[in-house]
Formats: structure tokens, C-alpha cells, sequence
């Protein structure tokens, strides 16, 4: 089918950053989209569309330096179900750290289950800073490598690109420092808790 099929893989899809990425991909795109998101049951379902798509779009954030588990038993189920002509997979993936290299283990994840089941690794978009980019002035910036990523979806060309806010290392750590900081506040948690590894307290052994 003309168009492409955008599958939000966020474990959050509902109330994600991966789908306001989506949204600004389906404004940019000159080609017809469909986004659908990721659920645990509804694997089939996506299977069988997909198969209906040339272009499928992978939206999902970096999680602990990997792809998320809810995108990961997606591609076990979609492996197993695609169809002879195999779909051309393009990737948008946004991660909460400065560098957009920080997603460079994800997308190889990604090439690796092209490399294993025959498809086509098409576009890339690799979005540092995803998590805080979205509401500050530069987010005409993540706008521009969208235009530019729909581009070469529709074109079939593998371009890679990337995107993060163009401000000093050590000010955006600052920045999100403060930040979590505040976040933690608001719900009783110190900035000591947050570094500590404990996530709630053990029950006593018996
Ligand atoms: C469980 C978890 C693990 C994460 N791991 C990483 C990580 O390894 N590196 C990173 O840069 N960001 C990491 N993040 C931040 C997310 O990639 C970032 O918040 C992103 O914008 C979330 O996108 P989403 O709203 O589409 O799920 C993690 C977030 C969570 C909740």
C-alpha cells in the first residue's frame, strides 16, 4: 500500500514524546500515514497490517540503552509473520540524554533484525535531548530533520540523521539536574533517594 505505517513503540504510547514525534512525522510527510501503537495484545492485529505496508516507521525511545521490552516482543511476534515481499523499516527514536549517539545500540538492534529477516533498514533519526527538546525554541530543529527524514522515507533513501539542543554539555546537564530536582520535590523524593538504588523499602526478611 502507498504510505507508510507508523508504529509508536513506547511502553507510555498513549501519553508519549514517541507520539508526538509520530504527529510531527504524519505533518511532514507528503505520503499518507497510519499510526498505531504498540500494545501487548494486539501483535496480530499489527502483524497483518504491516503486511498491507511497504514503508513501516519505528517510533520508540531509548530505554536502559536498548530498545523498549514492548517494542522488543513485537519484532519476536512480527518476525515470524511477515509477509514474502519483506517491508523497508525506517526508525525515529528519541532518548532523554544530550547525545543523540546514546541510540546508536538501539538502532544496530534494529539493523540486526533487518540483517535476520531480509528487510530493508531504511531511514534513520536519532533525537537527543527527545524528552525536554519538544517544549523549548529548538524544537523548530527537530521539525527540520523530520521534514528531512519523511523525505528520505518517501524517497527510499538511507539517510542517517540526528538532532539535539544546541546548548553546552554541562548547561543541559545543569538543567536536568535542576529539574529532576523540582520533579522529585513535587512527589516527596530528595535528591539523595534519587541517587540511591533503593525503589521502595524491602519488607523485612522473615
Ligand atoms: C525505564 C527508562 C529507561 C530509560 N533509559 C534511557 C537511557 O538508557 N538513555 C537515555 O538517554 N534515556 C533513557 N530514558 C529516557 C527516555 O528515552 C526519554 O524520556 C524518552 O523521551 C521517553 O520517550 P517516550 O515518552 O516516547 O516513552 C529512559 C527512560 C525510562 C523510563
Amino acid at each position: 500500500m502507498a504510505g507508510i505505517l507508523i508504529l509508536n513503540g513506547s511502553p507510555r504510547a498513549p501519553r508519549s514524546n514517541s507520539r508526538r514525534y509520530a504527529e510531527l512525522f504524519a505533518k511532514a510527510s507528503p505520503v499518507p500515514t497510519e499510526t498505531v501503537n504498540i500494545t501487548r495484545t494486539n501483535h496480530g492485529e499489527l502483524c497483518a497490517k504491516a503486511a498491507r505496508y511497504h514503508d513501516v516507521l519505528l517510533v520508540f525511545p531509548l530505554y536502559a540503552d536498548g530498545i523498549p521490552v514492548s517494542l522488543l516482543n513485537f519484532l519476536k511476534s512480527w518476525q515470524d509473520r511477515l509477509p514474502p515481499k519483506k517491508p523497508r523499516i525506517s526508525v525515529l527514536i528519541n532518548c532523554g540524554f544530550y547525545e543523540p549517539e546514546q541510540n546508536d545500540v538501539a538502532v544496530a538492534m534494529i539493523e540486526q533484525f533487518c540483517r535476520r529477516t531480509g528487510c530493508t533498514l531504511g531511514a534513520v533519526l536519532k533525537i537527543g535531548s527527545g524528552e525536554a527538546i519538544l517544549d523549548t525554541p529548538f524544537v523548530f530543529l527537530v521539525r527540520r530533520r523530520i521534514r528531512a527524514l519523511a523525505a528520505a522515507v518517501t524517497a527510499g533513501r538511507p539517510r542517517v540523521l540526528q538532532v539535539t539542543m544546541p546548548i553546552p554539555k554541562r548547561l543541559f546537564v545543569a538543567a536536568s539536574a535542576v529539574y529532576w530536582e523540582n520533579y522529585g520535590r513535587r512527589s516527596g523524593i530528595s535528591k539523595r533517594q534519587m541517587q540511591s538504588m533503593d525503589i521502595e523499602p524491602q519488607p523485612p526478611v522473615t
